[in-house]
């Protein structure tokens, strides 16, 4: 009963087309036919039974490894095939969530099971070996290989740092113009391409894309830090999204908790948007700039996916549980009707808009989707990973049309050029590309760029493409030659600054 009760839970979650319990139903089910199975001559005969076949310890070998393991790259999918069947999501045994790092550090019921700097002290490391019980997974399922078990305990022994891409926890800055460096998040280029808004850390910051020559910059009047000092700045914490309306009158701002909408050509703040949950990460308008769509959420929480009018600010759907984790990105469809969204949870989804029904997903990502477009003839998405990889998906069909791109690191965002079948992309490796969604073939890149880059936008005719990260730059190209017009920093900072 159990069993049926948790596979209840977990498809109310997740969407008709793809469900993803379907192949997590099977370990389980047989998880409980072993139990029963194994209970069954005791509970016929009155006595104990005791397995004939004693559970071996996984062998120990040594991996011959240089470079850090990590816990994205090498950790985490050993405990997704392996593990998190039984240990995350709806079903959490032993009240151990291992769908996280976060959850995993924070442990089960016999505490935490992860003692960094200590794989031997470690009891993952103990059960997962099958030299303490209970020994996991159970024995009617696949145990680790002595690969995977050395890789988790090198882990754990070179100290269980944590994934590199979490996005940083609402992290309030209080300080005012100007700046030392901070990171560039969000980065939007206007429809007629005359203006690019870029923030960096609280602050926004307006250029004209000619030459990159500063115009202004967008306050909150009504900021004010603990001490009542007014601060200079756009909102409170991180700006995490940015995004012009279609006919370049209103620039959306998102972060922590909230969204502004600017005016675009005065700068004025015309409407504030709160009642989220957490960070608001990402922003799209409908091609009639007549909605807005916010996404974010707090991480391994639920996707906090909303959508508003955008001339009133008035909500008009609230899609509750579309993603089990932060969304990451939402786009229209061209004809306004479907809202497309991706997130930590590895899928691409699609809602109907308004009424906020889940239509489709697509599943195919073997990590985070931290961003999704969709081309202007409504047939294809387009979906960018922290698995490194740009997928196409065709919408009727709801299948997978392609998987291409050479980035080395995360590809952290993606937008489409106008009405063409191109994208840009930009990745955690600083690479800035074209790409061509028809065939994968990958066009010009933008050079010059030194640490892993977040924000990246283009005009609808292609002709402007700047690009920003981490660096605390954000770099203006022409995008019909490529070239690098301005470098463009903060105002008051006089050369780009120096990362620190
Ligand atoms: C088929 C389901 C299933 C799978 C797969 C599974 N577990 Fe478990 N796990 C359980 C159950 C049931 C318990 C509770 C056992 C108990 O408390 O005696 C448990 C408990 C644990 C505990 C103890 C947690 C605590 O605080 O009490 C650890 C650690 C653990 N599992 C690790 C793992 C690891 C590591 C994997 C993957 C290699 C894994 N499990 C895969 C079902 C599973």
């Amino acid at each position: 009963m159990r069993f049926f009760l948790m596979t209840q839970t977990r498809s109310a979650s997740e969407g008709p087309l793809f469900p993803r319990w379907w192949s997590s139903l099977f370990p389980r089910l047989r998880f409980g036919l072993v139990c029963l199975l194994a209970a069954l001559p005791g509970l016929l005969l009155g006595q104990e039974t005791k397995s004939k076949s004693a559970i071996q310890p996984i062998a120990i070998v040594k991996l011959d490894r240089k470079e850090p393991v990590t816990y994205e790259k090498d950790v985490e999918p050993i405990l997704v095939n392996k593990c998190q069947t039984c240990h995350s999501g709806s079903v959490t045994e032993a009240k151990l969530d291992m769908g996280t790092y976060e959850s995993l550090m924070k442990g089960g019921k016999r505490g935490k099971p992860i003692v960094p700097g200590h794989a031997a002290d470690s009891l993952l490391v103990k059960s997962a070996g099958r030299t303490q019980k209970p020994f996991m997974p159970p024995k009617s399922e696949e145990p680790l290989t002595p690969q995977e078990l050395a890789l988790i305990k090198l882990w754990i022994d070179q100290g269980a740092r944590p994934p590199a891409m979490q996005r940083e926890k609402a992290k309030v800055i209080l300080t005012g113009l100007p700046l030392s460096v901070h990171p560039v998040r969000a980065l939007a280029v206007s429809p007629d391409k005359s203006a690019i808004a870029a923030g960096w850390g609280n602050q926004i910051h307006v250029y004209e894309t000619a030459k990159g020559a500063y115009l202004r910059s967008l306050i909150d009047p009504d900021l004010k830090v603990q001490d009542s000092k007014p601060v200079k700045a756009a909102h409170i914490a991180m700006v995490d999204a940015l995004a012009y309306s279609p006919n370049g009158k209103v620039l959306a701002s998102g972060s922590f908790q909230e969204v502004i909408l600017w005016d675009a050509p005065t700068g004025r703040l015309r409407k504030k948007l709160t009642g989220f949950a957490d960070k608001v990460v990402t922003l799209a308008f409908s091609a009639d700039g007549k909605m807005l769509a916010t996404g974010g959420g707090a991480p391994t929480q639920d996707g906090e996916i909303k959508v508003f009018d955008a001339a009133g600010g008035n909500l008009i759907v609230d899609i509750k549980n579309g993603h089990s984790d932060t969304g990451f990105g939402v786009c229209f469809s061209p004809d306004g009707q479907k809202l497309g969204t991706c997130g930590a949870d590895k899928f691409v989804k699609v809602f109907e808009i308004p009424s906020g029904k889940f239509l489709k997903s697509f599943e195919g990502h073997t990590h985070h989707v931290l961003d999704v477009g969709w081309r202007a003839d409504g047939k294809l998405l387009a979906s960018a990973g922290a698995d490194n990889v740009i997928k196409v998906w065709d919408y009727e069909k709801g299948e997978q049309v392609r998987t291409f791109g050479n980035h080395t690191k995360q590809v952290t965002r993606l937008v489409f050029k106008g009405k063409t079948s191109e994208i840009l992309t930009c990745s955690g490796d600083s690479v800035v590309r074209f790409w061509n969604v028809d065939n994968g073939g990958g066009g010009m890149a933008f050079g010059g760029n030194k640490d892993f880059l977040y924000a990246v936008g283009v005009s609808p005719d292609g002709q402007v493409v700047a690009a920003g990260g981490e660096e605390g730059v954000v770099r203006l190209y022409n995008g019909g030659n490529g070239q690098l017009i301005k470098a463009l920093a903060p105002p008051g900072a006089e050369a780009p600054p120096k990362k620190k």
